[in-house]
């Protein structure tokens, strides 16, 4: 490892390195990294050694080429009563046996039989809003995948159980994000007042889940939502299921990973919308076309393509997941620099989406550079809201039939203006949330 190269970094305070800074403007701060100091910087946080990796090749080599030397990265596991051992969180052989078991779950013939529960949600949601209403659209847009994410995999409506479901999950991702920021996360077995909250909020998760999975292993019918298809999932090597703790994270897994971002995305797209008339009319003229007056069904998916540019120009921008990490597991090397085994490599969607190397204007919202053809050879990994490799998303495609379909049936009646004055900022926890929400006006188109 003599001759490879150590990357170059921010100097730190000598006790807590660079945490300081990453703690007070976490994008910011990363911005400022890679324009300083190029393509891989070196970090302290605290105790742990930290790689930025700010190029596409560099990227590839950690998520694809190189992925068998590298784990997920220690964020992903300060809460792991939340996410138990799901497909998220878990490791090795076990994280491929559950991979491999629930892929088929995920297969575009499935999903599509989702589209009509989404377009349904969204049109009911529309129901409740008037013309000239003010509203909160990052509110709307999370009671909206709620009501999709509790259809699609537990076929229960967002009054009954999914409501409990959210509540608790908010409970504990404040816990996370407390341990988050915190120098030394105590443990959680340590009674502090938000752990005991956490505590609580896990019980309660975990009384609706296990009831729901005993109910339906006592009914024994194919409801043809997800958690049936988890239930009835077997090993194609030796036929086995998953027992019902591992029913529960992996649906525990599915809800939390799915819906939050699912409504990010959606939320920063009217958000920019709002801001670029231009857009919205292209926008108008394809549903138009392509839909007249009827509701949006999953056949239309391929042909709303603007629709969809305008969900991948907002996850350019606004990344739900604003950065990817993994741990190297052995000492190897990334495109000539030494990665001592337990360096944690940090790579940041935020910053790479917005390299002015690989997207003109990279600051603008131009939903049409999609359809040019510059951009066919983009560098895979100048471009990965839903990482890559092994270990990519696998609601990648549920995912964009819901943000098409949704944007589309919305965008159908409803245009959304922000509320003069207000400023949106996003704020990088655990994923990119707006802050203080998206307040702003209903209006017909
Ligand atoms: C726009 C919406 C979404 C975005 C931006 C997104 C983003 C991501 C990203 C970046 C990863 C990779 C994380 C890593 O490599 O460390 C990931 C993994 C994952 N996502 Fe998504 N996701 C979205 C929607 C969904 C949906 C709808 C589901 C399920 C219903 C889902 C389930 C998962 C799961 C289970 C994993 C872990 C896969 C594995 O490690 O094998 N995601 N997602």
């Amino acid at each position: 490892m003599s001759q490879l190269r150590v990357p170059d970094g921010p100097p730190g305070t000598w006790i807590g390195g660079n945490l300081a800074e990453f703690r007070a403007d976490r994008l910011d701060f990363l911005t400022r990294c890679a324009r300083d100091y190029g393509d891989m910087v070196w970090i302290r946080l605290f105790l742990r050694r930290v790689y930025l990796a700010f190029h596409p090749d560099l990227i590839e080599e950690v998520l694809v080429t190189q992925s068998k030397h590298f784990i997920k990265h220690f964020a992903l596991r300060l809460n792991p009563v939340l996410l138990g051992n799901g497909l998220l969180t878990s490791e090795g052989d076990f994280w491929l046996r559950q991979r491999r078991l629930i892929q088929p779950v995920f297969n575009r013939s499935r999903i599509m039989s989702y589209g009509p529960p989404m377009v349904d949600a969204a049109q009911r949601m529309l129901a409740g809003w008037k013309a000239g209403e003010r509203r909160d659209i990052h509110a709307e847009m999370m009671h909206v995948t709620l009501a999709i994410a509790a259809k699609t995999l537990f076929n229960t409506e967002v009054d009954g159980d999914a409501e409990g479901v959210a509540a608790a999950i908010e409970v504990m991702q404040d816990n996370f994000l407390e341990r988050f920021n915190s120098l030394w996360p105590l443990p959680l077995w340590i009674p502090t007042p938000a752990n005991l909250r956490a505590k609580w909020a896990a019980q309660a998760l975990d009384d609706i889940l296990f009831r729901i999975i005993r109910q339906r292993r006592a009914e024994n019918v194919d409801k043809g939502d997800l958690l049936s298809l988890l239930l009835n999932a077997r090993d194609e090597d030796d036929g086995k299921g998953m027992n019902d703790t591992q029913v529960r994270d992996e649906a525990m897994t599915l809800f939390l990973a799915g819906h939050e971002t699912t409504a990010l995305v959606l939320s920063w797209a009217w958000y920019l919308m709002a801001q670029h008339p231009d857009a919205e009319k292209r926008l108008w003229a394809e549903l138009d076309e392509v839909l007249g007056d009827r509701s949006p069904t999953v056949d239309d998916w391929p042909k709303l393509k603007f629709t969809e540019m305008i969900a991948l120009e907002s996850m350019r921008l606004y990344p739900p997941a604003y950065v990817v990490g993994r741990e190297a597991t052995v000492d190897c090397e990334i495109g000539g620099y030494a990665v001592p085994a337990g360096t944690t490599i940090l790579m940041p969607e935020w910053v790479v989406q917005r390299d002015p190397r690989f997207y003109d204007e990279p600051d603008k919202f131009k939903p049409e550079r999609w359809g040019e053809e510059r951009m066919k050879s983009l560098p895979k990994f100048a471009y990965f809201p839903f990482g890559g490799g092994p270990r990519v998303c696998i609601g990648q495609q549920f995912a964009m039939m819901e943000l098409v379909l949704i944007l589309a049936t919305i965008a159908q009646k409803f245009r959304f203006r922000m509320q003069p004055g207000t400023t949106v900022t996003p704020l990088p926890t655990f994923t990119l949330r707006p802050i203080p929400g998206i307040p702003g006006v209903i209006e017909p188109r």
